[in-house]
């Protein structure tokens, strides 16, 4: 392969996915790229219709773009190109043109989820102004971004709300332990799913945590409130970001979602190249949308009703319409570096 063309691969494969199931696949030929979504690699209930999934490709095509132009092509992308071929996401063209640079490229390996608490403070007016900017250009899409009470403070009980999900509800728990590599062998291993290390664990918490995977237990501790402390945690962790966000697409299909792992890429990248902290909470996004879609995905009624109450909360909030769908949630803020990084697969092992 093209060295030029590996080394937009090796970047685009850097894009953030749910749990880090990297649920990608390429076909190279000369300057076109085959961008191919894999099903298989995440059948979680947050998953509907692989619309998780379409939001990390969103965000590979984001990478990929800022690479290309970076190595001297001009880029197109047709989304979806063969109907006859759900998977192939997008066929990507490259073209030669003059080498330009952009910010955002430089910020491709840097970005990273961070789990652990922010320093607090407050983020600038041009902090503020180029994050929310990142959806111009892009019709269908706009991202709000509370830094204020009231706002930030309704935001953060709604952001919350994603981790208590996860200790009320069965699928969702059975789902996150599947995916949590305990020890660096098992990391290389698989290389995909969530390091323990970038979960940010204190040191107690660490002590504790590996029990929590059995569901009995879990079970009965959430006759004590445990679901709730935990969601109580995460509002604590969004309360003290500097802001709380989400990116929000116009529609519900396939192509909105891919619209949605753009901007949300490109905000990320906006707050890494201002060296601000970031963690996306994406799970409760995609659990409201079935839920709206008339599933209720095994949830609890609780929940379900939990879910409702977020989309007339966004509603009020940011004057959500019935067309517009959440992609992301998110809060950022400054803050030490993350406790760790997520491994990648290897491009080779990519290729079709
Ligand atoms: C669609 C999507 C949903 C995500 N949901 C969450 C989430 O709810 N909570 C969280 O902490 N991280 C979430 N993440 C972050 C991923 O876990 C993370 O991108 C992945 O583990 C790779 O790590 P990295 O972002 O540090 O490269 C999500 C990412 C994507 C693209």
């Amino acid at each position: 392969m093209n060295k030029k063309i590996r080394k937009i691969l090796e970047a685009a494969i850097q894009a953030p996915s749910g749990d880090n199931c990297q649920p990608w696949r390429f076909a190279v030929q000369g300057l076109t790229i085959n961008l191919y979504n894999c099903p298989e690699r995440d059948q979680s209930l947050y998953n509907f219709q692989q619309r998780a999934s379409l939001v990390a490709h969103g965000a590979v095509l984001e990478n990929l773009e800022l690479a290309a132009v970076e190595e001297g092509f001009k880029v197109s992308i047709i989304l979806f190109p063969d109907k006859e071929q759900p998977e192939l996401v997008a066929q990507v063209d490259l073209a030669e043109d003059v080498r330009r640079t952009d910010p955002l490229e430089e910020a491709i390996y840097r970005r990273c989820t961070n789990r652990g608490s922010f320093a607090g403070g407050k983020l600038n007016d041009t902090q503020t102004k180029v994050m929310i900017s990142c959806a111009e250009g892009y019709d269908g899409a706009r991202v709000v971004l509370a830094t204020e009470n009231p706002a930030k403070n309704q935001l953060a009980a709604i952001a919350a709300k994603n981790d208590w999900l996860v200790f009320a509800n069965r699928p969702l728990h059975q789902f996150l332990f599947e995916q949590i590599r305990w020890n660096q062998t098992d990391t290389i291993r698989t290389r995909d799913g969530l390091d323990v290390e970038t979960l940010a664990l204190s040191r107690a918490d660490r002590l504790g945590f590996p029990n929590l995977r059995h569901w009995p237990l879990v079970n009965f501790l959430n006759r004590f409130g445990l679901a709730h402390m935990i969601g109580r945690k995460a509002q604590q962790l969004c309360r003290q970001s500097a802001g709380l966000g989400a990116v929000i697409v116009t529609g519900s299909q396939p192509e909105d979602f891919v619209l949605g792992g753009r901007v949300m890429e490109r905000v990320w990248l906006r707050a890494t190249a201002h060296n601000l902290q970031f963690q996306p909470y994406a799970g409760i996004a995609f659990l409201l949308q079935q839920v709206r879609e008339g599933g209720t995905g095994d949830l609890t009624l609780k929940s379900v009703a939990a879910l409702r109450q977020v989309q007339s909360d966004m509603q009020q909030l940011f004057g959500l319409t019935d067309d517009e769908v959440v992609v992301m949630y998110f809060r950022v803020g400054e803050g030490a570096a993350p406790a760790g990084r997520s491994i990648r697969h290897r491009l080779d092992d990519l290729l079709i």
